[in-house]
């Protein structure tokens, strides 16, 4: 890895893709294009490292979708804004490069924020990122605005917000812009208080460019973490949901095992008296790697959300090819009896290509679906459970396999990626689990792409986002059960998205 990075021209970290060769980027790119992990309808960077999503929109018919990129190794360098577009939500364009940050006020990197359909233009609101040393830092709130024909002109006014407000330290960043019912405009930051504890600050503006500080939201959760990334609002029904990205919380049973983590909280929101009353919270993934997700509401009034499958601070195999993570599929947000379940977007069923069904009752006595492919969808149904445990094993050859296991006593499920001869953040453990409402039928839902799977069970009422990075051979399924049970599997080969 670092071999591949020096090579390039002039590297240092906080370089611009403006400082590099054309051919630099084309050798990286080649590199990365040969790698078997690469996923084929998630979005991914050609090369370099992606985070977080951005500024996604619904604009014109077309869904943009941007986000944190470090074109010139699998490392978190000067971050840029890139760009992607889809006319469905499942085929997607590279565009050219959204935000460079070439300017004073964003001179480390312009970061993560989201954006709104304004006057007929996408408003794309972001974080200046200003680092002084590896300790102090500060921020800048800025805009950049696309118009019909794609072009993108940051504002005259920027920085629209200069600086951190008194009471908190340089990690104030990740703008959340929303219009309330009020006709104003409110911004809600990630913030971290001079006590090193996280929170929101919340701005006030009739224009969405002038803005004045109101103050910190007041919730429940007064000490939790030390710094709190990437808000995002919604409302569904008449609740009021946060989905946010705490940093530094106690890990429990079942909960917070990662670096970091993404938690929603739902309950009451007051913008005049700053207030938000908490009601549920629960953390939204349990995978190994999901960070840093953002909602947006489309045209068709869906609450849809990407995240990032990926983890900070953490080496993934795939590095040594010069690229690092992707998104998550897109999926749309349904609240019900105060669960916010992650069903996939519907738009996915276009990619299904080959059909292969499998139906019968498992009578101790494992089913083995020999499969070569490495993009694909299932559709399980196990229903008639007279069994106490059930194993479903992906990715699996003799030496390996992607375990999920289903505790029907404990009323638990968990995900095991012990056995992979590739194997990373082993310092946050193997497995992951939660708790499950186990009903008559047990459904999931399965997205495999290469190094990514997404897992979801019960229409969404958990999912679990990992990435693995399995050997050329480990690629079959098995279904088996203590007891039995009556199974029904649909799998889908999936088409190219990307
Ligand atoms: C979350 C995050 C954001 C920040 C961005 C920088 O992953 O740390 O808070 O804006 O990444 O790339």
């Amino acid at each position: 890895m670092e071999v591949l990075i020096l090579k390039i021209s002039n590297f240092n970290k906080f370089m611009t893709i403006l400082d590099a060769k054309e051919e630099d980027l084309d050798r990286l790119k080649s590199v990365a294009k040969s790698d078997p992990w690469l996923p084929s309808y998630h979005i991914y960077p050609e090369c370099g490292l992606l985070n977080d999503p951005n500024g996604i929109s619904h604009y014109n018919g077309e869904y943009h979708v941007f986000y944190q990129w470090f074109p010139f190794g699998p490392i978190h360098g000067m971050k840029h804004w890139a760009h992607v577009k889809s006319k469905d939500l499942v085929n997607w364009e590279r565009m050219p490069v959204a935000i460079i940050p070439t300017e004073e006020y964003e001179r480390h990197g312009a970061y993560s924020g989201n954006g709104i359909v304004k006057d007929d233009k996408v408003y794309l609101y972001y974080t200046g990122n200003i680092k002084y040393s590896e300790e102090t830092r500060s921020a800048n709130q800025c805009l950049a605005i696309m118009d019909k024909d794609y072009s993108i002109k940051k504002s005259s006014n920027n920085p629209l917000i200069k600086g951190i407000p008194h009471g908190y330290t340089g990690h104030v960043r990740d703008p959340k812009v929303w219009k309330a019912e009020n006709d104003k405009y409110y911004m809600m930051l990630g913030a971290q208080r001079k006590n090193l504890t996280g929170c929101f600050i919340i701005y006030e503006s009739i224009d969405g460019e002038n803005w004045d500080f109101k103050g910190e939201l007041k919730t429940s959760l007064e000490n939790f973490g030390f710094m709190w990334e990437c808000p995002n609002y919604m409302k569904i029904d008449d609740k009021d949901v946060f989905i946010f990205s705490p940093q530094g919380i106690e890990k429990t049973e079942h909960d917070y095992k990662n670096l970091y983590n993404v938690i929603y909280v739902i309950g009451k929101l007051d913008l005049e008296n700053l207030t938000f009353d908490i009601e549920y919270m629960k953390e939204l993934d349990k995978g190994f790697d999901f960070y840093a997700p953002q909602v947006f509401v489309d045209d068709n009034k869906r609450n849809l959300m990407f995240g990032w499958v990926g983890m900070p601070e953490i080496e993934y195999p795939s590095d040594k090819n010069m690229w690092a993570h992707c998104l998550t599929v897109p999926r749309e947000l349904i609240l019900e009896d105060n669960i916010l379940k992650q069903k996939p977007a519907d738009e996915l069923k276009k990619l299904r290509m080959d059909l292969s069904e499998y139906k019968g009752t498992l009578e101790n006595k494992a089913l083995n679906i020999s499969n070569n492919c490495t993009s694909y969808e299932l559709e399980i149904s196990l229903t008639n459970l007279n069994c106490y445990k059930t194993y479903l094993k992906l990715f699996k050859s003799d030496t390996e396999e992607f375990l999920l296991s289903f505790d029907f006593k404990e009323s638990i499920v968990y995900i095991d990626r012990s056995t992979f001869v590739n194997t990373f953040a082993e310092k946050f453990g193997h497995i992951r689990s939660s708790k499950l409402n186990i009903n008559e039928e047990l459904k999931i839902n399965i997205f495999v792409d290469n190094s990514v799977v997404e897992i979801f069970i019960n229409d969404g009422e958990v999912a679990f986002t990992s990435r693995v990075f399995p050997l050329t051979e480990s690629s079959d399924i098995q279904l088996s059960c203590c007891g039995n049970l009556d199974y029904q599997i649909k799998k889908y080969s999936l088409n190219k998205g990307i």
